[in-house]
């Protein structure tokens, strides 16, 4: 497959006063990867995210989009966040069409039509589930037609059923625009069902950068499916013994 990397990370680090966060880490991402970062709350997951959007600057390293440094705002970037950050007082198209002009209403109704609510247009927020409302801070970050979309835990706040329709969802956008996901979740089997690689992040470094080689779609009931999960699981939880058996399989 012809290969570009989108985004590379060179020794990033960063420090909160006394509190090292990240300690250095190098990352490469690949144009049209999905990928996962994973790691006990805290470990800074989300911190990562930021910094590669251009939210909040690195206290060390470099990071590299399309091969020139990043500065400011990755502009190619969008990020959506748990709690989906929709303005209540602007209807549902507005919400999607917040920062863009011309031609705004058409292309906000395609990316609502993408996530499959084109019908809730017309009505705000305060009427959708959080699912849809989640729904619709996705087709807010598409609707820029980004190079990398970053999640930070997109799906958290959702109840199973719901959950598990979004990955679909993503999945699907994913593969249909070939777009470079980064996916930050707490839930491993969440990151491997929708992953091409899987990086756990812990004590401020990646600890594990784990491909995930299985076809798509996924089915949980394929024994491999069950033991990246429960390999994953056990680094993020350290209990992986020296000679790389899993001790103990943890589920949540
Ligand atoms: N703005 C901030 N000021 C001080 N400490 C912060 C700030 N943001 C995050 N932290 C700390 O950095 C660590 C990593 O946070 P975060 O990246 O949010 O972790 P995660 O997303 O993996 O749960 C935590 O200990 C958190 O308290
Ligand atoms: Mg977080």
């Amino acid at each position: 497959m012809d290969q570009k990397e989108l985004l590379v990370l060179k020794d990033v680090k960063k420090s909160y006063s006394s509190l090292s966060v990240l300690k250095g880490i190098n990352l490469t991402f690949q144009q049209g990867e999905f990928i996962s970062i994973v790691g006990k709350s805290g470990c800074g997951k989300s911190t990562l995210l930021r910094i590669i959007a251009g939210l909040e600057a690195a206290g060390g390293g470099r990071i590299m989009m399309n091969g020139s440094e990043l500065q400011s705002l990755n502009e190619a970037a969008r990020i959506m966040f748990q709690d989906g950050r929709l303005l209540p007082w602007k209807k549902i198209l507005q919400n999607i069409g917040l920062g863009l002009s011309g031609d705004w209403r058409e292309k906000a109704l395609e990316a609502l039509r993408s996530v499959g609510l084109e019908d809730r247009a017309h009505q705000y927020p305060s009427s959708l589930s959080g699912g849809q409302k989640q729904r619709v801070a996705l087709a807010r970050a598409l609707v820029h037609e980004p190079q990398l979309l970053l999640l930070d835990e997109p799906l958290g706040a959702l109840d199973a059923l719901t959950r598990l329709e979004m990955q679909r969802l993503i999945e699907a956008i994913w593969q249909k625009n070939r777009l470079t996901t980064i996916l930050v979740t707490h839930d491993v089997e969440e990151a491997v069902m929708l992953s091409d690689r899987v990086i756990v992040l812990k004590d401020g470094n990646v600890a594990v950068d784990q491909v995930i080689e299985m076809p798509r779609p996924r089915q949980r009931a394929n024994p491999a499916f069950t033991k990246y999960s429960e390999e994953i699981l056990a680094e993020i939880m350290g209990t992986r013994s020296a000679r790389g058996t899993v001790l103990v399989a943890l589920s949540h």
